[in-house]
C-alpha cells in the first residue's frame, strides 16, 4: 500500500460559559437531591449561557481558541462542519462561524446527528482531505465544532432530564500532521429509535391552544423541549459505544496491512452523558477507570455535541502517540468513533 498522507488535528479549543448551575441550584428546581444526582449520573456542577450568549458565540469563541492554539489563520480554513442540535434556524450555524471569523466563500454546513455530530463533522471534513489530496495532491485545514446550548431545550420541571445538561462548545483544526494522525472513522444511525429521544414539535398543537404549546425564550427565541426515555436510551447507548470501538478498529484493519485489536487502545474519551456510562464502556472494552475519561460529565454536565472536544483540551498531548478513540451516541439514534494517534505536542 502506498504512503498515505496523515491528516489529524493541528490544535483545539473550548468555550465554557461561566455562569455555573449546581446540584443544590437544581434541588431549589425540582424535586432532586445531591445525593441522587450524583449517584445516578455522577454530575456535580454545569455551565450555562446568560442572556448575552448562544450557541454561536460559543462556536465561534471555541474555534478561535483552536486556531490560535494551531498557529493557522482563520483565512487558511477551506471547509466548516458543526455538530449542533440547538440552533433552530438558518443560516447554519456553521455560515455564521465563518462570517463571525472573516472567512470568504468555502463550504460551511451543519450537521445534525445528536450528540455525536462532531464525530460526524470530523469524518466529514477526514473524507473529503483524502479526497482532496487524491484527487489534486493539494492539502488543506478544517474546523470541526462540537456545541450544544442543551439549557435552551432542558424542561426545568421535568427532573428525569433537566439534571443532566450543561452548554458549551468544542472545536478542531483538522489537517495534514507530523503526529497526532487520524487513523479511521465510523457513523451509523438507527432511525427507528426516534421516539425515545427527541425534541417536542411547537406547532404541534392547535395554535389558540397556547396552554399546551410548550416553549422558553434565550435572547427572544423559542425554544421546545428535549423528551427521553432515560433507562431505554442509558441501555443502548452502552452497547452502541462499545460496539462503535470494535467497529472503527475493524473499520483500521479493512485500509490497513498492520491490524490493530481492541485491546491496543490506550485512552478512551466517551461522549459524557452519565459516569454510569462512561463506566460500563470502559469495563465493556476491559479498560481500567484511569484509561477512561470521565472529569467533563462531573464538572459540565452533558454537553451533547460538545462534549468530545471540550474533552481535547484537557487531554491534548497527555500520552503522546498513544492509541486513542472517541465514540459518541445520542438522538438519531446516532453514534461513532475516531480512532487516532495522540499528538506529540
Ligand atoms: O446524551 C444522549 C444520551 N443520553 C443518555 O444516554 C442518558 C441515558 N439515561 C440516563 O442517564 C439515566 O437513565 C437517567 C439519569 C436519565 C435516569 O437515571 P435512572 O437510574 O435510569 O433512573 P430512572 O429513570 O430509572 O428512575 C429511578 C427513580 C424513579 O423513581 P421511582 O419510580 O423508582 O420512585 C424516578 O422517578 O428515580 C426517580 N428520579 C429522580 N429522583 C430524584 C428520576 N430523576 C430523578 C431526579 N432526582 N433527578
Amino acid at each position: 500500500m502506498p504512503e498515505r498522507i496523515k491528516i489529524g488535528y493541528l490544535g483545539v479549543g473550548r468555550y465554557l460559559p461561566s455562569n455555573v448551575l449546581t446540584n443544590a441550584h437544581l434541588e431549589k428546581m425540582v424535586d432532586t437531591s445531591d445525593e441522587w444526582i450524583v449517584q445516578r449520573t455522577g454530575i456535580r456542577t454545569r455551565r450555562i449561557m446568560s442572556p448575552g450568549e448562544s450557541v454561536v458565540s460559543m462556536a465561534t469563541a471555541a474555534a478561535r481558541a483552536a486556531l490560535e492554539h494551531a498557529g493557522i489563520e482563520a483565512s487558511r480554513i477551506s471547509c466548516i462542519r458543526a455538530g449542533v442540535n440547538t440552533h433552530l434556524r438558518f443560516p447554519s450555524l456553521a455560515a455564521l462561524v465563518q462570517e463571525e471569523l472573516g472567512i470568504p466563500a468555502i463550504s460551511a454546513s451543519d450537521i445534525s446527528a445528536g450528540c455525536s455530530g462532531f464525530i460526524f463533522s470530523v469524518e466529514e471534513i477526514y473524507n473529503r482531505m483524502f479526497t482532496d489530496w487524491i484527487l489534486t495532491g493539494q492539502t488543506s485545514y478544517g474546523l470541526a465544532i462540537g456545541v450544544d446550548g442543551l439549557s435552551l431545550v432542558a424542561d426545568y420541571s421535568d427532573r428525569s432530564t433537566c439534571v443532566l445538561f450543561g452548554d458549551g462548545a468544542g472545536a478542531a483544526v483538522v489537517g495534514p500532521v507530523e503526529s497526532g494522525e487520524i487513523l479511521a472513522t465510523y457513523t451509523r444511525s438507527e432511525g427507528r429509535y426516534a421516539d425515545l429521544l427527541y425534541l417536542d414539535e411547537i406547532l404541534s398543537v392547535p395554535l389558540e391552544d397556547t396552554e399546551a404549546m410548550r416553549f422558553k425564550l434565550h435572547n427572544g427565541i423559542p425554544y421546545p423541549f428535549l423528551r427521553m426515555a432515560g433507562p431505554k436510551v442509558f441501555v443502548v447507548a452502552v452497547r452502541s459505544m462499545i460496539s462503535d470501538i470494535k467497529a472503527v478498529i475493524d473499520r483500521y484493519n479493512q485500509l490497513s496491512d498492520s491490524p490493530l485489536n481492541v485491546s491496543d487502545i490506550e485512552y478512551v474519551i466517551p461522549h459524557q452523558a452519565n459516569l454510569r456510562i462512561v463506566t460500563a464502556v470502559g469495563e465493556g472494552l476491559n479498560l481500567t477507570p484511569d484509561q477512561v475519561y470521565s472529569d467533563g460529565i462531573v464538572n459540565y454536565g452533558n454537553t451533547s455535541a460538545a462534549s468530545i472536544p471540550i474533552a481535547y483540551v484537557e487531554q491534548w498531548a497527555r500520552r503522546p502517540g498513544a492509541l486513542e478513540a472517541d465514540v459518541a451516541f445520542g438522538a438519531g439514534f446516532a453514534s461513532g468513533a475516531i480512532l487516532r494517534r495522540a499528538p506529540n505536542r
